[in-house]
């Protein structure tokens, strides 16, 4: 039976299905083969005979992660800026690009260091202005529209469904950067986005150990092929082991994500109204401003991501994350343990990210440990 007719929790269990009718293993072998022995016509046995072209582990984790997110092909690459990169190279020589002025900091850095070369012109709208968008276009000039849902690190939420439109309108393509619904809550490409985006490294693995980056298409465009070309040519395809390690994170995607689902909402609502704290950013809390838009296109839980604003600035941020003895302070995000990080001390002064924020990721811990933590760290402020 195909992977397409069945559920995505079943998708995402059988990511390491047998493929090895030799042997049935239920675990397939990783191949690790660099280079592929041609026939006695001297034709390839598969269709590619190079490591960088392709695999069997890679093209087995590339198929789980395109029928996860309905796509009709994925492309993994060695981290999820290499694929982020790979897909800018894409953009015509002087094209527009929209883009949110809050989103994960590594992107909007690569986008304003191609608007410096004058590869791009680049219009970074305000994320909070829900119509701001739609006003950046620019109707056969702009190229590409790049959305990040929820916007790392406030977890804003965009519109998907609206972004399309407006982008299809202006004659653009949308990416989303859906790393942190993790392909179980959200699947921008049924909402009408072009393109889909993970940094693998986060949920899809799951587990701090792998760094990968993933790229799926709605449709086999002359553009896609382009993608698919130009990580063969640059280089930057994930390695087997990494892929054979994605895969084995992956089949635990949904009971991960479900669990920091839940652990994330009831930490959310638990500190809502401490007095050490300013406001709780998440997307599933009734007080955020974009619930209802979250509530429309998160349709299975509102993730492990979440922000506090702690009352004072930059020193009681860092003492609550130096506080914390459970919630690991460390980078990153979407891993089983939970982890907490000082979002302005790490992007530094430009960043419109404020002081007193910490960013936590919540794992899959006893809830009532994590809420302890938090509590006697704040107490330490
Ligand atoms: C939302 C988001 N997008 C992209 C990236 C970049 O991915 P990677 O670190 O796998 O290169 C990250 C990494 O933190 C991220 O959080």
């Amino acid at each position: 039976m195909s992977n397409r007719a069945l559920r995505p929790e079943t998708i995402a269990a059988h990511a390491l299905r047998a493929v090895d009718p030799a042997t049935g293993a239920v675990v397939p072998p990783i191949y690790t083969s660099t280079t592929y022995a041609r026939d006695e016509a001297y034709k390839p046995k598969l269709k590619e005979n190079y490591v960088r072209n392709g695999n069997p582990t890679l093209w087995q984790a590339e198929e789980a992660i395109a029928a996860l997110e309905q796509g009709v092909e994925a492309q993994l690459f060695a981290s999820g800026m290499a694929a982020i990169t790979t897909l800018t190279e894409t953009i015509p020589q002087g094209a527009h690009v929209v883009a949110p002025d809050v989103m994960y900091y590594g992107t909007r850095d690569w986008l304003k260091r191609l608007e410096r070369l004058g590869r791009i012109s680049l219009t970074l709208f305000d994320s909070n202005d829900r119509d701001a968008l739609a006003r950046a276009l620019r109707k056969s000039e702009t190229d590409l529209v790049w959305i990040e849902t929820p916007l790392n690190p406030t977890w804003d939420v965009i519109d998907i469904a609206a972004a399309a439109e407006a982008a299809h309108a202006a004659g653009a393509i949308l990416a989303v950067d859906a790393t942190a619904t993790a392909a179980v809550t959200t699947r921008p490409l049924t909402l009408g986005a072009d393109i889909v985006f993970h940094s693998a490294t986060k949920y899809l693995n799951g587990h701090s150990d792998v760094l990968a980056g993933v790229l799926v298409t709605r449709d086999a465009t002359a553009r896609w092929n382009e993608v698919k070309t130009l990580r063969t040519k640059i280089g930057a395809p994930l390695p087997p082991l990494e892929c054979f390690l994605l895969m084995r994170g992956l089949r635990t995607l949904f009971v991960r994500y479900r669990q920091a689902s839940s652990n994330a909402l009831a930490i959310a609502r638990h500190f809502e109204h401490h007095p050490k704290v300013e406001c709780v950013l998440y997307p599933g809390l009734a007080s955020h401003p974009a619930h209802d838009v979250a509530a429309g296109q998160m349709t299975d839980g509102f993730g492990g991501m979440l922000s506090i604003l702690v009352k004072g600035g930059f020193a009681e941020a860092q003492k609550l994350c130096v506080s914390l003895k459970v919630v690991v302070p460390a980078t990153s995000l979407g891993g089983i343990e939970s982890l907490a990080e000082h979002r302005k001390a790490v992007e530094g002064p430009t960043s419109p990210v404020p002081g007193n924020l910490v960013r936590f990721s919540i794992g899959i811990e006893h809830p009532d440990d994590l809420m302890a933590d938090i509590a006697q760290a704040l107490a330490a402020i």
